[in-house]
């Protein structure tokens, strides 16, 4: 059985409930009951197929940049094809690294300012990766309430103690490094965050987490998935606006699936932090080398943002303009540090729906639901990219302004998905 249509919901709970050990055939059964729950709350996922040279104004990708499809970074992935085929073979431990990789490492370190650099195979692993080789048990980790799931889980598989705090708060962040520090001592601590955060596109005070991270002599993790190439200096980043690059107490975390059109993640720090990821991180160690010519199709889009570093400018300003965009059509729009502003609409299904709308008139926005966002902030979620055109925002502003009103009003003062 694939679906509950021939059956009502109860009577598969009833059998769920009553379905016992050897009996094979009714093993799945409690899997199509939690699809129906979540399909009654919004929140069933479902894949499509994307076609090629797609037609819809494309709000919900993370190539911010636009670099993804641009022929300098098509023709240096080809050429590292046509050099080193097409998968990377084995761990960089196990088969040689390329110099492709190592190239990228040191150009990259050097854009950001960090004393080295190390490839993994996606962002998600980075962060993996990178806590479970620091942080152990007797160690503390400090992490804002918003961070990406991968920051959560690489916490939780740390098996470090850890203190969920305040969004963008340094004062929460200090209070609960002097708690633990009183009440359960700890050997090491680390503080987790964002630089721009993911969902809403606000920026982390760096510069005041920095202070309280030195005071507390606690290590500050800084992800910058959705800083590097939209944010600070020349896409530089939220670090190094904020005057810690290449600072010894910070090591960052960077994909290459979102600025850099690519894929693939890094950690850049302090030489000894990455020396110790080789040795040790099991995401590095046990996982395939990320393909050449991902690497170097971001080594291309990295020169080529070193060379337009007004690219990370543009796209700051079409998220100004977005911002803009929705606020005219009535929408409660957050205000964009980097490329990306978020429309909260709270239920799952209505923002489910207003997603599907913009779809069918042209527009492909993001849409955020629980788990994603916690219950209550669903939200479509509108994505700079530097070539949007004038066209294209023309009939962002039509699509916008068709939302309907009362998605938008029955929602105000809710509090929690109703589901
Ligand atoms: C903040 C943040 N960190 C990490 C990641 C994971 O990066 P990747 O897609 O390269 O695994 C993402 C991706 O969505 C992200 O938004």
């Amino acid at each position: 059985m694939s679906e509950l249509a021939s059956e009502s919901l109860d009577t598969v709970r009833e059998r769920v409930a009553e379905h016992r050990q050897g009996d094979a055939s009714g093993m799945w059964d409690w899997l199509l009951v939690r699809a129906a729950e979540r399909e009654a709350a919004g929140l069933r996922r479902r894949l499509w197929t994307r076609e090629a040279g797609h037609a819809l104004v494309d709000l919900a990708g993370n190539d911010y940049l636009g670099l993804s499809g641009h022929p300098r970074v098509r023709a240096a992935a080809a050429a590292a094809v046509a050099t080193w085929g097409v998968g990377s073979t084995g761990s960089r431990l196990v088969t040689g690294t390329t110099a492709e990789h190592t190239g990228f490492e040191r150009e990259l370190a050097a854009f950001l300012g960090a004393e080295a650099a190390l490839v993994f195979s996606s962002g998600y692993l980075a962060n993996l990766g990178l806590v479970t080789a620091l942080a152990g048990p007797e160690d503390l980790l400090v992490s804002d309430a918003l961070n990406h799931a991968s920051v959560i889980d690489a916490c939780r598989l740390s098996g470090a103690r850890r203190a969920v705090v305040e969004h963008c708060s340094p004062l929460a962040v200090d209070r609960a490094l002097t708690a633990a520090r009183e009440f359960q001592p700890y050997r090491r601590a680390y503080v987790l965050t964002e630089s721009v955060f993911s969902v809403d596109g606000d920026v982390a005070p760096l510069a005041e987490l920095a202070a309280v991270c030195r005071r507390h002599g606690a290590a500050l993790l800084i992800d910058e998935a959705h800083g590097v190439g939209v944010h600070g200096p020349g896409g530089r980043g939220g670090a190094y606006a904020a005057g810690l690059a290449g600072a010894p107490d910070v090591v960052l975390t960077v994909t290459l699936s979102k600025s850099f059109g690519s894929q693939g993640g890094v950690v850049l720090g302090p030489r000894a932090v990455i020396d110790h990821l080789i040795d040790t991180a099991r995401g590095f160690i046990f996982d395939t080398a990320l393909a050449p010519a991902s690497v170097a199709g971001a080594r291309a889009a990295l020169e080529l943002l070193r060379q337009e570093p007004m690219l990370a400018e543009r796209v700051h300003a079409n998220a100004l303009r977005l911002h803009e965009l929705a606020t005219e059509a009535g929408l409660p729009a957050t205000a964009p540090s980097g490329a990306v502003t978020s429309v909260v609409l709270g239920r799952a299904e209505r923002t489910l729906a207003a997603a599907r709308m913009c779809a069918e008139h042209g527009v492909r926005v993001g849409c955020f639901r629980p788990p994603s966002v916690p219950d209550g902030r669903s939200r479509l979620r509108l994505t700079a990219r530097a070539d949007l055109s004038a066209s294209d925002f023309a009939r962002v502003s039509t699509v916008l302004h068709r939302i309907p009103a009362q998605l938008v009003q029955t929602n105000a003062g809710r509090g929690l998905d109703n589901i």
